[in-house]
């Protein structure tokens, strides 16, 4: 990776997942979530903007009907360092009641962000809610919801890469790093 010209010159510690690797690990995610939904309206929620890259590999690894929309939640700013709070930028347009929802996140730190958003979605009676994270620090102490579809378990480093970002940047990796 040294010398990748995404970089801008800014060094990345190691990577952790490569491209190939992480192919394989969503096309078993895709199966699994393919067979844990035999019948009913599945909607994919993709929180913005990390999952952007991970829930757009995953949904065609689903081979069952289903409807994409998205979350918008902002909790970090620049830093690496978690902010506590949870802002929603946007909301879902299409119904939820009644639906299988399949909650799509990049990345689990202190589970925050995904308390906030879990109760807010489950107020509005869906059929099922459940968790797909591609990675978990498995740190989220106060995470009260169980994360069902893990892609990984990751260290407790800064990551980026496959959507996940460090003040923006580094969103387009087809790689997960750590950063220096
Ligand atoms: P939480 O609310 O602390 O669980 O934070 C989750 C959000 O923080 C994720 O959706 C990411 O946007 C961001 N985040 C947490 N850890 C990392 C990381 O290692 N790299 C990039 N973003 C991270
Ligand atoms: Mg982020």
């Amino acid at each position: 990776m040294k010398g990748d010209p995404r970089l801008d010159g800014r060094a990345v510690n190691r990577i952790l997942f490569d491209e190939g690797r992480i192919a394989a690990r969503v096309a078993e995610l895709g199966a699994e979530i393919t067979r844990a939904y035999p019948e009913g309206d599945l909607l994919v929620l993709g929180l913005l903007k990390g999952s952007f890259i991970f829930l757009s590999d995953l949904v065609r690894q689903i081979t069952r009907p289903l409807q994409v929309d998205f979350l918008v939640a902002s909790s970090y700013g620049d830093s690496t360092v978690s902010s506590g709070t949870v802002r929603l930028v946007y909301d879902p347009e299409t119904t939820l009641e009644g639906k299988h929802i399949l909650l799509v996140e990049d990345i689990v730190d202190t589970g925050r962000t995904l308390n906030r958003l879990m109760a807010l979605l489950a107020a509005r009676n869906p059929r099922s809610l459940e968790i797909c994270a591609l990675l978990h620090k498995h740190i989220a102490d106060e995470l009260k919801y169980e994360t069902k579809y893990i892609g990984y378990d990751a260290p407790h480093e800064f990551l980026v890469g496959y959507g996940l970002d460090h003040a923006e940047s580094f969103r387009h990796l087809p790689y997960i790093a750590s950063l220096l």
